[in-house]
């Protein structure tokens, strides 16, 4: 694989060339996929508009790149590997053979229910091959796909069909997690009820579970696969075409659709796969992600299979039937990369090391971390347990936005550092900024990450507002883009993630909007006023705080915590879901009639001997309140 990096020495030679020579740089990467016609220029850019084209004019299918590419090769290999949530139900194995044909048969599938190229497509389902399938299927035929995270409530999922005015839903009946049944069709029907530009709903049997299939509508999976050919050419797409939308949470209210295109996505999602995981042709990768994130679509469809990698697909949770879950399934399908979230790794660790201890995991040779910073305890814990202190631990910074892992040590080959994501992918430039924009340079240096130069698989633009996007990521510091969290750059030149700088907290792994969960909390008619925080938690790494003013007639403290629960719950979905709400009589504003965030951040973190000065708060008398409140 020419791509692929082998020392440390090569490291830094590439990351020179790249920075140097970045067309040449990625012209000789992209040189080793197949396109339909070659790029007549590779990058055209500027932060202004912002406006950035990788491989102008460059034509191309990705699931050529997929599918096509590795037949010849290796048809019969395993492209992926289904588990599902119940360990006595068998796997599933999908070679590279069989993959393109179900690809192109539901491809063709699609067409026939009336969707083509530049359409959009909701995939609302489960952890199950045929989330891939339909994403594919997508690609293959130029249809723009936005998969939903099935966790999502009914309101979330009619906002995004919406927002892109969505032709067709792709569901599944229902969801096996854990001893769970989900219904996931209702919640669809729910969503059609607010939104009218859905066609049709393809439907997956999954569980079996009784659903509604309205007439005109609504059509089996196996229906509409029925006698449809596999045979299928792919649709001629532009390199900045659109491959996909992704919803995801900022600092303002409503979430936005980024949007990545076809060519410069494919490159660096699959360039990046290689060289992070060190991923050598037999081995077999596993990433724990949910396809409804970004980390599923770049790393657990794009990435490996655009390499031609074995890719572990797992429906069910850590802790089903028992906290061995996924050392069994490492164990039972020989897994060497494994790939993983710290919330995961610390839910995990709290049941001590015995869960891992019958399991040999000899297989493993790369271990893996994403979504939110690494804390040193959680850090030893899996590179100890679970690594067995002989596979390197690759911790990877990188957002939905920019497509693709930018920071990461090689596996093995960049020396590591507990909490350190290290140093940044030959092809990426990065910078750090003070808070007036300039650029502080050399070592031992803290501050806002950006990004000085165009990477290919970055964000063109937010779905249907262009502004928003320059906004968001290209007005806060001129000429960068602005990635949102605090970094820090140690005395050897290595990056360690702070955490966000903006209103953004990470549960889980999973961003949410602090504004989003206050929109969520207005919403209940009893609710007067809400501030929302997050705050150290032990396994979600934050948790979510909420203070609320309440109208309290008729109601106890703890029925309005409840249905404030359940309104967030129904209105964005359980994983905005507070933590804790605290009722309170007011809350701390500036005399412009800000609300003083900082101050509810350390009530929330029961840091109250550094609140600062609040004498000069509109209220300086409610901070004692909250605190009393806080029990504190
Ligand atoms: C955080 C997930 C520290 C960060 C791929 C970023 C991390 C946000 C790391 C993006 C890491 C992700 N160390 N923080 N290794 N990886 N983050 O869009 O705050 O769901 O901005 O993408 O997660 O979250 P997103």
């Amino acid at each position: 694989m020419s791509d692929r990096i082998h020392s440390l020495g090569g490291y830094f030679h590439e990351y020179q060339k790249s920075v140097q020579d970045p067309e040449n740089f990625w012209a000789r990467i992209a040189d080793s996929f197949h396109w339909q016609k070659r790029w007549d220029k590779v990058l055209d850019w500027n932060f202004e508009g912002p406006d950035v084209k990788w491989f102008v004019n460059g034509k191309l299918n990705i699931t050529e790149n997929i599918l096509e590419r590795h037949l010849f090769t290796h048809g019969d290999k395993p492209a992926i590997i289904w588990e599902p949530n119940d360990p006595n139900e068998i796997h599933v194995t999908l070679t590279y053979k069989q993959l393109h044909e179900k690809v192109c048969q539901f491809a063709n599938a699609m067409k026939a229910q009336g969707v083509g190229k530049g359409d959009r497509v909701i995939i609302y389902i489960p952890m199950v091959p045929e989330a891939a399938i339909a994403m594919l299927a997508c690609a293959r035929i130029g249809a723009v796909h936005s998969v939903v995270f099935a966790g999502f409530s009914a309101t979330s999922l009619s906002d995004r069909i919406i927002d892109c005015q969505a032709k067709m839903v792709i569901t599944s009946d229902g969801n096996f997690r854990g001893n769970k049944q989900i219904p996931v069709k209702a919640v669809v029907d729910e969503a059609l009820t607010t939104s009218d530009t859905i066609e049709k709903v393809i439907v997956l049997k999954r569980t079996g579970q009784e659903v509604t299939m309205n007439e005109g509508v609504d059509i089996w999976w196996h229906d509409a696969i029925e006698g449809v050919s596999t045979h299928n050419i792919a649709e001629v797409m532009d390199s900045e075409d659109l491959l996909f939308i992704l919803y995801t949470s900022g600092s303002t209210g409503k979430p936005k659709g980024v949007v990545h295109t076809c060519g410069g996505y494919m490159i660096y999602t699959s360039y990046s796969f290689k060289n992070v995981f060190q991923y050598d042709q037999g081995d077999v990768y596993w990433c724990t992600a949910d396809v409804g994130w970004i980390t599923g679509h770049s790393y657990i469809v794009y990435g490996p299979l655009l390499a031609g990698a074995t890719s572990v697909m797992f429906e069910g949770v850590p802790t089903y039937p028992d906290p061995g879950r996924f050392w069994a399934i490492c164990d039972k399908h020989k897994v060497n990369q494994f790939y993983t979230a710290p919330t995961a790794i610390r839910a995990l660790q709290a049941f001590g090391t015995e869960p891992v201890e019958p399991y040999s995991l000899e297989s493993l040779k790369v271990i893996g971390s994403v979504g939110e910073p690494i804390n040193e305890e959680a850090w030893h814990w899996y590179h100890d347990h679970v690594g067995k202190g002989r596979c390197p631990l690759v911790d990877t910074w990188w957002q939905t936005e920019t497509g693709g892992i930018l920071i990461s040590p090689l596996a093995g080959i960049t020396p590591t550092k507990p909490a350190y994501a290290t140093l940044p992918l030959p092809g990426v430039q990065l910078t750090i900024v003070d808070n007036e924009g300039n650029e502080l340079k050399g070592n031992s240096v803290q501050g806002n990450l950006c990004i000085k130069f165009p990477w290919p698989s970055m964000l063109r633009t937010t779905y249907g507002d262009h502004e928003r996007c320059k906004q968001t990521y290209f007005s806060s510091f001129p000429g960068y883009y602005f990635t949102g969290d605090g970094v820090k750059r140690d005395e050897d030149g290595y990056y360690r993630i702070l955490g966000r700088v903006d209103d953004v907290i990470n549960v889980s792994g999973h961003r949410m909007g602090t504004a989003e969960v206050e929109n969520a909390i207005n919403e209940h008619p009893k609710v007067v006023e809400s501030a929302v925080v997050g705050y150290p938690h032990d396994i979600k790494g934050q948790g979510i705080y909420a203070y609320v003013i309440c109208d309290m007639e008729g109601r106890s403290e703890e029925s309005l915590q409840a249905e404030i629960k359940q309104t967030v719950t129904k209105i964005i979905g359980p994983i905005a879901r507070p933590d804790k709400i605290q009722i309170v009589p007011g809350l701390p504003k500036t005399r412009s009639g800000k609300i003083m965030r900082r101050i509810l951040r350390k009530i929330a973190s029961g840091e109250v001997d550094s609140l600062g000065d609040t004498s000069t708060l509109l209220n300086p008398d409610i901070v004692e309140a909250i605190k009393t409140g806080a029990g504190l």
